[in-house]
């Protein structure tokens, strides 16, 4: 057992992070897997947990990363403020959480040799109204603090790739899927259960490219996979199709066989009006694409499937 791979996940208490460590458990892979809760807040773990292969760390990675990364070959790091509005309302803590946690990681992952890191970046880095799916060449446009660290983050990737850990980001698009707490799905799933109307902000003809979370896992491993130096190169990682928030609002509906009615709200602050990837690059060179439809996924999130 003692050349089995070791992938350290930050952020593995969370909605993507400890979907990654069950595939990645499922995988053969031995998991160190950390985040800033304690154990025993930790309920998306509880399949990981009862693994051999598992070891749980509870750290925050804002004030230090010291040591996580013995023994460690290869590095997922998930951990972050994940909200745009509570960035907003604390810019400093998102700071904090997403950036400076990313560059205690990459000193770990440095000092102990590690071969790849995987920065989950976000599409918000783009801040784009385009009207068009959007190429990673377009230049980043932050709107909201949470997409300044992201973006940030991605650029110490691509230097510590010169520094010899070789890393990516991976800008996910709008991910959905069981465990998801925040997010216009979940709350979408919410009101539909409890007989209330959807709200709506802003005219909800804004669109977004939803992406399920076993696709969003997937990239991970497919970057983990990749044979050849990615030099902090950052991916689009999304479906490649956009809808409105008020077409998702009637397809949750058809899911769960509920008419939509909708409560309007004002727009909210760095909300961004259109988002769609252009999946290209990340099919070509990481040989990524996915594969779950919004239906298909919004059943499985819903217990249906
Ligand atoms: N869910 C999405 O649609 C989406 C879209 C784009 C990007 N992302 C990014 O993917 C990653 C995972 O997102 P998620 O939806 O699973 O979010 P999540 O909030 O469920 O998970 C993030 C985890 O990071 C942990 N964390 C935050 N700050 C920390 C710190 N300082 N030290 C240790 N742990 C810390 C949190 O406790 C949490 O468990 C995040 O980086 C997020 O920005 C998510």
């Amino acid at each position: 057992m003692a050349d089995t791979p070791t992938v350290l996940v930050t952020g593995a208490a969370g909605f993507i992070g400890s979907h990654l460590c069950d595939a990645l458990l499922a995988e053969g892979k031995r998991v160190r897997g950390v985040d800033r809760h304690e154990l025993e807040d930790c309920a998306n773990l509880q399949g990981a947990l009862t693994h051999a292969n598992f070891e749980y760390v509870s750290r925050d990675l804002g004030q230090e990363a010291e040591g996580l990364c013995m023994g460690v070959d290869s590095v997922c790091h998930l951990a972050a403020m994940s909200s745009v509005p509570d960035s907003i309302t604390d810019p400093r803590r998102c700071h904090t959480d997403t950036c400076t946690s990313t560059l205690n990681v990459l000193q770990a992952a440095r000092k102990a040799g590690v071969k790849r890191f995987v920065l989950s970046s976000s599409a918000s880095v783009y801040g784009t109204t385009l009207e068009a799916p959007v190429v990673e060449s377009v230049p980043t446009a932050p709107l909201s603090p949470y997409a300044a660290a992201k973006a940030a983050a991605e650029q110490y990737v691509r230097a510590f790739a010169r520094m010899g850990v070789d890393g990516v980001s991976l800008r996910y698009f709008n991910v959905y899927g069981p465990r998801q707490e925040r997010g216009v799905i979940p709350a979408m799933i919410r009101a539909f259960n409890a007989g209330r109307p959807v709200t709506m902000f802003g005219d909800g003809n804004q669109s977004r490219d939803f992406l399920y979370v076993a696709d969003a896992v997937a990239a991970n491993l497919h970057a983990l996979r990749h044979q050849r130096p990615l030099g902090g190169e950052a991916f689009n990682v999304g479906c490649g199709h956009a809808i409105t928030i008020r077409e998702l609002a009637v397809q949750v509906g058809r899911v769960a066989d509920k008419q939509p009615a909708f409560e309007q709200q004002p727009a909210r602050e760095g909300d961004i009006r259109y988002s769609c990837a252009d999946v290209t690059h990340a099919k070509r060179v990481l040989g990524f694409e996915a594969t779950v439809r919004l239906p298909q996924g919004l059943r499985i999130t819903m217990g249906l499937a």
